[in-house]
Formats: C-alpha cells, structure tokens, sequence
C-alpha cells in the first residue's frame, strides 16, 4: 500500500454521500417518468454508480462501457478507445453517462459523441468530480457534484496504478510522483 503520510484527506464519507443524494434529488426531478440508461464508466465509477443508483426513484437501467485508461501514466493520452460496449439499445432513450472524476474531458467526449451518434432520446454527463480548470476538449457536463482544483486524487473509486479504489473516503496524494 502507499505511504499514508503522502494521503490526505479530500472528503469523507458523509460529504459524498451528500454530494450524491443532491444529485440524485436532481435526477429524480429531471427524468421524472422518462426511461433512463445510467452509462457508468468502467472502472472508475463503479463506487459511484452504486451509491447514485440506489438514490434513484425513476425507472433506471444500468449499463457500462470500458475505455482505454491512463495505464500507468497520470494524464490521458489523445487517443481514446473502447474496451467494452453497452448492451441495451439506447435508441430513443434517456442516457445519462455517469463518471467519478472529469480531468481534459478527452474520455468523455469520446463516449459522448459515439452514444450520441446511437439515436438516443437525450445524453447528458453526470460526475461526481470535476477539474475544470483542466479541460481540453469541451463536453457538456450537466449534474457535477463538485467542482476541485488540480490534484491527484484517490478512493471512492479512484485508483492509483489500480490502488486505493477501494477507499470509502477521498484523498488528495500530497507528493504524487
Ligand atoms: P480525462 O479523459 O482526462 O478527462 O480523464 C478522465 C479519467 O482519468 C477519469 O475517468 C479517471 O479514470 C482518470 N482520472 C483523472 N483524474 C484522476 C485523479 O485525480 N485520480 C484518479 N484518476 C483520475
Ligand atoms: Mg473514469
């Protein structure tokens, strides 16, 4: 495991749990008997996807896509591929794209484009993490949970080198590298 001096606390459990039920309240209001496909992003969101889905009142489908990731390095490359389809047709329905952290956005413009190439109803992104302040490539993000500066970050899903998803709390690593 890493070196716990490096690790300190972003948000506890109980402000993400808050960040989440805000959301969902959100996405209650806004799909209100619409049928809905939550598209998480594998592996990152799984934590994420679990905790929104069960504050969902509206009638939900839940799917994932795998994309090619980072790998061992901390920023994502241009080239974005996919590792893992949905199954569900997704014509004429309510996508929303579920994301734990959006770092340049190349990921999510990715998948944004090729599901809204599929015919849906509607697409929207909904992540829990956002570092603006890093965009690359423009994507309409619509539900955030918070927006955060530039820093690594670990837990609630986020891994380091495939670490540290497991982590009911989120870290920021103070020496990264
Ligand atoms: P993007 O394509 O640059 O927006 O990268 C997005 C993906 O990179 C996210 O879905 C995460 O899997 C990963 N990522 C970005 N920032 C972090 C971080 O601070 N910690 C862990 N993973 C991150
Ligand atoms: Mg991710």
């Amino acid at each position: 495991m890493l070196d716990e001096k490096n690790f300190t606390k972003y948000l506890n459990r109980h402000e993400i749990d808050a960040a989440v039920q805000s959301m969902a309240n959100r996405i209650n209001a806004d799909y209100q008997g619409k049928q809905l496909i939550i598209v998480g992003v594998l592996k990152g969101a799984i934590v994420f996807v679990a905790d929104l889905v069960r504050h969902l009142k509206v009638d939900a489908e839940v799917e994932f896509v795998r994309l090619s990731s980072y790998g061992k390095a901390r920023s994502s490359s241009g080239t974005v591929t996919l590792l893992k389809d949905i199954h569900a047709d997704i014509r004429d329905k309510h996508v929303l794209i579920v994301e734990e952290i959006i770092d340049s956005g190349r990921t999510l413009k990715f998948l944004y484009e090729r599901i809204k190439a599929a015919g849906p109803a509607s697409v929207e992104i909904a992540t829990l993490l956002d570092k603006a302040s890093k965009r690359v490539v423009d994507v309409p993000v619509k539900y955030v949970g918070r927006l955060i500066d530039d820093q690594f970050l670990v837990g609630y899903g986020l891994d380091l080198e495939e670490k540290c998803r497991n982590l009911p709390d989120i870290y920021y690593l103070k020496y990264p590298n």
